[in-house]
């Protein structure tokens, strides 16, 4: 199957680790050109390195909009354009609801929400023009369930990446860009490290194919929708998580 991402421009925050990382490598793997974004530029720039030539590393903190733009900027002027964003840049929080302080749930939400939010827009303003383009955003199984091992902000924003998803749908799909989401499960990743001790075994025990996903699973199914292959698939939101909530 051809999935027309040759000379394609992608951007992926997040793209020092885990999930991001795997769809860095995953785009790259379809002759894309990628930008692997992240607040730790270095460890982006050395798995850049790994990649070749048609990936870059990239300093971005996806809560300031003037990095943001920047990394836009950076991208356009070595390649042109993006015809890609994948959102994977994200914080993970365990706290119990009533331990939570205005500060932390302003950081998860700033990180996961509101830097999904700046990353879209900022990047919509290249598309729009070409009216074509393609947004992945990365949710959670923690935005549908509120949260197995995660906290209440957590949940909270990524319940609201399902949401934002959607709103970039109805605004970028009549300018020819398709905008999708998808909700991992429990994914093996250093963001799981995160998690309380018995919390891993208790959420495989409950998943009925009885492991955690890797993150090149996700990162298979990103390619698929940032690809031709999903040409017609729009405010969609995808599980993978191995059967562990079906709904
Ligand atoms: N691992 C899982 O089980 C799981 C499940 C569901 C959803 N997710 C989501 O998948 C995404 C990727 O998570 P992962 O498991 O690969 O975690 P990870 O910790 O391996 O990767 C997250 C990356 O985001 C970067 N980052 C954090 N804050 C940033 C900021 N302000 N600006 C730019 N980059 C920043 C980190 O430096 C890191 O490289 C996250 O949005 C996460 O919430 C993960």
């Amino acid at each position: 199957m051809d999935t027309g991402l040759t000379d394609k421009v992608a951007i992926v925050t997040g793209g020092a680790s885990g999930i991001g990382l795997s769809c860095a490598r995953a785009l790259a793997g379809e002759n894309a050109r990628v930008v692997l974004a992240d607040l730790d530029h270095e460890s982006a720039e050395r798995e850049a390195l790994e990649l070749g030539t048609d990936a870059i590393g990239a300093s971005v903190d996806v809560t300031d909009p003037g990095s943001v733009q920047a990394l836009v900027d950076t991208t356009v002027e070595r390649w042109g354009t993006v015809d890609a964003l994948v959102t994977c840049a994200g914080v993970f929080h365990a706290t119990p609801f009533d331990e939570i302080d205005a500060l932390e749930w302003d950081r998860v939400l700033g990180v996961n929400l509101r830097g999904t939010f700046l990353t879209t827009q900022a990047v919509l303003r290249v598309m729009l023009p070409r009216g074509q383009g393609r947004i992945v955003t990365i949710a959670s199984l923690a935005g549908q369930a509120g949260g197995l091992a995660a906290g209440a902000a957590y949940a909270a924003s990524k319940a609201g990446v399902v949401a934002l998803t959607k709103s970039i749908a109805r605004f970028a799909g009549p300018h020819g860009i398709t905008a999708n989401c998808v909700n991992p499960g429990v994914i093996d990743t250093p963001m799981i490290q995160a998690w309380p001790d018995d919390a891993r075994e208790r959420t495989i025990g409950a998943t009925p194919l009885g492991r955690v996903g890797s993150p090149e699973e996700v990162a298979a199914m990103v390619v698929v929708l940032a690809s031709d292959v999903a040409s017609f698939v729009h405010g969609a939101h995808i599980d993978i998580n191995g059967g562990l909530l079906m709904d």
